[in-house]
């Protein structure tokens, strides 16, 4: 195929320097964004008289009959097309005639590739939004139903003090509202229209950027033809949203890997999110959290790839921004994904209370408790905190547990201690006296279901 732009040229390009300079293979997911913003400049054009009302209809049929053939797979994209942009308007004019080499009028492929992935990120952003809530909504049902299971809570991975798995849940929950407040932010950030910046400078032609760029839901235009054309920062703040959110979906998945482990059995993974072994008969592999967490490396890898993409760029458009969009696509593309799993694997997700309940048994959980006790009594905490270690290290060695050990043995320790003090240490106790806000009570518990309830009530 001839190119748009070889008039200027003695040869034609290349095979190699074709094939490699090409995007069609990553930008044709973006043909409807495309062709929308075709639309409102070709609206715009005619609005503002530089092309006439005919050119402006046959240009829209033309469009309109593109996008029905694309959409329908009747017209397929040409994988030896430089690009989508270059594509649809070779198609237009093939279809129209002269009334589509009028389209680009007042146009550059620059304003024209940074306006469609903006469009198209837009769009992403709003399927994100959607999958997030989703996985929002199963961690509410699920920890709602787990108000009152009592598992240990870690940290540095050793039992600490006993929590509900309920709040655990929720700790995710909260993580997930930043993550959807953060997309939101880059989606309102990026929303400015940067078509008619043109190729760097603006153009001659008297056009009305305002119109396009309300025709395409935007809240403005970009006021800088220079910074509309060579700025990919809103893809950045994306890339950095969506590793974000893979942080967040790799720890969580981190913690189905161990909790699902016969070291655990905190969580029994559903049979439909699970895999086998090929030679291991017993096995029941957490696979679907294992590339979860394994994906996430590669998100990370696009942020890298973009901020180093555009570290050097003098002002304005160069060539290195076209690999942009497979750096950007793939992040969105994985954290769809990861999230359309994860939403049903948590929702199958089986919580095994007993197991939860007897590990946090085992390990002292109570020890803050106990130390609390003969606080509340009057002793200074440190104190407190020194006899409760005494003690550990005592029913260690005689192999008891905080609940076990016998009163005259606590009274060795601190007169303060009485019969009352078994009964503060129970781990329901220790669970339902943690009531301050935030707090892993049941109480505390139904104020954090109603924020993240109201949350995706807000719609
Ligand atoms: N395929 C190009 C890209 O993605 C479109 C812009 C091309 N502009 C140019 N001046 N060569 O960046």
């Amino acid at each position: 195929m001839d190119k748009m732009w070889a008039g200027r040229f003695q040869k034609a390009l290349d095979q190699t320097a074709d094939d490699f300079n090409s995007s069609i293979g990553v930008d044709c997911r973006m043909y409807r964004q495309d062709i929308r913003g075709s639309l409102a400049h070709a609206a715009m054009l005619g609005a503002k008289g530089i092309i006439s009302p005919a050119d402006v209809a046959a240009i829209e049929n033309g469009l309109n009959s593109i996008l029905v053939d694309l959409d329908s797979g009747a017209l397929a994209i040409d994988p030896a097309a430089e690009d989508i942009h270059m594509f649809i308007e070779a198609e237009l004019t093939r279809r129209i005639g002269e009334a589509g080499q009028r389209l680009h009028t007042a146009r550059s492929r620059n304003d024209q590739v940074a306006l469609d992935i903006r469009l198209t990120l837009r769009d992403e952003i709003t399927e994100m939004i959607a999958l997030l809530r989703s996985l929002l909504t199963v961690l509410v049902e699920q920890a709602d139903a787990n108000k009152n299971t009592i598992m240990p809570g870690y940290t540095h991975l050793q039992r600490a003090q006993p929590i509900t798995f309920g709040q655990h849940l929720l700790a995710y929950a909260m993580m997930l509202m930043r993550d959807i407040g953060r997309l939101q932010d880059t989606s309102k950030r990026m929303n400015y229209s940067p078509l008619g910046c043109c190729a760097l400078a603006g153009t001659t032609y008297d056009t009305d950027r305002g119109m396009v760029a309300e025709m395409l839901g935007f809240d403005g235009v970009v006021a800088n033809s220079l910074d509309g054309v060579s700025d990919r920062d809103f893809a950045i703040e994306l890339a950095s949203a969506c590793s974000i959110i893979m942080m967040h979906l790799s720890r969580l998945s981190e913690e189905l890997i161990l909790w699902s482990s016969w070291e655990f059995r905190f969580v029994e993974l559903d049979d439909a999110f699970t895999t086998g072994s090929s030679i291991m008969p017993q096995k029941k592999n957490p696979d679907l959290p294992e590339l979860v967490r394994g994906k996430t490396g590669r998100v990370y890898g696009n942020q890298i790839t973009l901020l180093t993409l555009m570290k050097g760029l003098p002002l304005a458009y160069n060539k290195d921004m076209q690999e942009d969009k497979e750096a950007i696509f793939d992040s969105v593309d994985t954290v769809k994904q990861c999230l359309a799993v994860m939403i049903p694997l948590l929702k199958t997700m089986h919580p095994l209370p007993d197991s939860m309940y007897s590990a946090a048994q085992k390990g002292f959980l109570n020890a803050t408790d106990v130390a609390d006790y003969l606080t509340r009594k009057g002793m200074p905490f440190r104190s407190a905190y020194h006899i409760v270690g005494q003690l550990v290290a005592l029913c260690l060695e005689r192999g008891e547990t905080l609940d076990s050990l016998p009163l005259d043995i606590y009274q060795k320790y601190s007169p303060l201690f009485a019969a009352d003090l078994y009964a503060d240490i129970d781990m329901t106790a220790c669970v339902q006296k943690r009531c301050s806000e935030g707090g892993t009570s049941a109480q505390s518990l139904e104020k954090q279901l109603d924020i993240v309830r109201s949350f995706l009530a807000q719609g």
